[in-house]
């Protein structure tokens, strides 16, 4: 926990009750893509104040019946059914939830290092963290091993992941199975888990071996969708369309908003069978305005494109620090969703988390502020996100105080 109190956002710059600047490489939760307090989302939000801000759950406002419209333009025709609730962890628990009706089954493949939310369906198929010591999990939670390609899961690849993982990781999950096989839940590039992209190919082995086990695919698009990565949606780089897509995060930019996703099929299946996920927030017009607003700037300022090319541009700077000091393990990533492992030693691959931690630290006190994830239970992986609307300047100023923080730990 940082202990300076931030008073005021904008762009990609905080600045604390001090009146010291911090750039946000983190996009605050991730959430901030469009840059921190954007003036579309303000106008938004008084908009929404002029309107109507919250209703029954029953009603629903035009703004919201047009979100679903410009989500369902946006994606194929199997993701036209949309459900708005608040939260990433809301929006999975409803996925699950109806996965679990559509299906008749209870059983959910995870991966290790996982994140997708607090509730409780969404917190048993976390891996990465918050898993022990909360007593009993939801029946039937199973994880099997992320493609982690720098640190090979089953000490079977180096370098490059050949999805034997995978193929290793359901062989365990049919030996386990009562029979109830219901879905796998997934984030396309793992984040909190150290920024873990999938080779290619990975995603489409995946979903005919939950097609083969008449299992539903869910995406969890929380940080990866709307740009990020340099498209509308992540499943469109991998070339995947799951059958429930899960977005949360970017598409609030900030406010609380979150989209369970899926077909006509599923969606009258689950009312058919009395599907119920009601919550207070469900369907409110305030988030659905910023959300509208978050979409718009998206494809305005065509921030796909330029998550690419500024993201491009970081990860070459990043390289150059790699080059500088071996602390550096490995750089990881695309677009603007970049990680860089710490480790004692590159031969050895040892995660550094104690000097992962300093020059975090570091870096905080120079103005910058960097986020540490884990891998291999060890906090030792910068998640590198600054919003999309990042300037170059400020992505040349962050890697100068990155180069900074990392000679000042280690005494150059
Ligand atoms: C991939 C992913 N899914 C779900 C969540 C949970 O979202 P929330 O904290 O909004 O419930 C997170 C939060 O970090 C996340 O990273």
């Amino acid at each position: 926990m940082t202990p300076r109190l931030i008073a005021r956002a904008r762009g990609t710059v905080l600045w604390d009750t001090e009146g010291r600047e911090i750039l946000d490489f983190t996009s605050g939760q991730m959430c901030a893509t469009i840059g921190h307090n954007h003036p579309r989302i303000r106008e938004a939000i008084r908009r929404a104040c002029d309107g109507v801000l919250h209703l029954y759950s029953g009603m629903t406002a035009p703004v919201v019946v047009e979100l679903s419209r410009r989500l369902a333009a946006m994606l194929p025709p199997t993701l036209s059914k949309s459900l708005f609730l608040s939260t990433g962890g809301e929006a999975n628990e409803a996925a699950l939830r109806m996965a679990k009706m559509s299906t008749g089954r209870h059983e959910v493949v995870g991966f290790t290092g996982s994140w997708h939310g607090m509730t409780a369906g969404a917190v048993s198929s976390t891996y990465v963290a918050a898993h022990q010591g909360y007593g009993p999990h939801v029946p039937g939670s199973m994880a099997i091993p992320a493609p982690n390609a720098y640190r090979c899961p089953i000490r079977h690849c180096q370098g490059t992941c050949d999805a034997t993982c995978l193929d290793v990781g359901f062989d365990m999950v049919d030996a386990q199975s009562c029979g109830a096989l219901a879905a796998a839940i997934v984030e396309p590039v793992q984040s909190c888990g150290g920024v873990i992209v999938p080779p290619e190919g990975y995603f489409a082995k995946l979903k005919r071996k939950c097609e083969e086990r008449g299992m539903l695919l869910i995406f969890d698009e929380a940080q990866t969708a709307l740009g990020r990565l340099g498209a509308n949606f992540a499943f469109e780089v991998f070339g995947v369309v799951p059958d429930i897509l899960c977005l949360s995060k970017t598409l609030g930019g900030g406010l609380p908003l979150s989209a369970t996703l899926t077909s006509d099929a599923i969606e009258e299946d689950c009312h058919a069978k009395g599907f119920v996920h009601v919550t207070s927030h469900v369907s409110d017009p305030l988030p659905a305005e910023v959300g509208l607003a978050v979409l718009d700037v998206l494809e305005e300022d065509d921030l796909n494109r330029r998550a690419l090319a500024i993201g491009d541009r970081l990860k070459t700077g990043l390289l150059a620090l790699q080059q500088k000091y071996e602390l550096i393990g490995d750089i990881r990533g695309f677009g603007l969703l970049l990680g860089v492992e710490i480790v004692k030693d590159r031969h050895t691959r040892e995660p550094d988390a104690e000097r992962g931690r300093a020059i975090t630290r570091r870096c905080m006190e120079l103005g910058l502020s960097m986020n540490i994830v884990s891998v291999a239970g060890l906090a030792s992986v910068w998640r590198i996100a600054p919003p999309l609307t990042v300037s170059v300047e400020e992505i040349d100023r962050g890697l100068g105080i990155l180069d900074d923080a990392i000679a000042s730990v280690i005494g150059n």
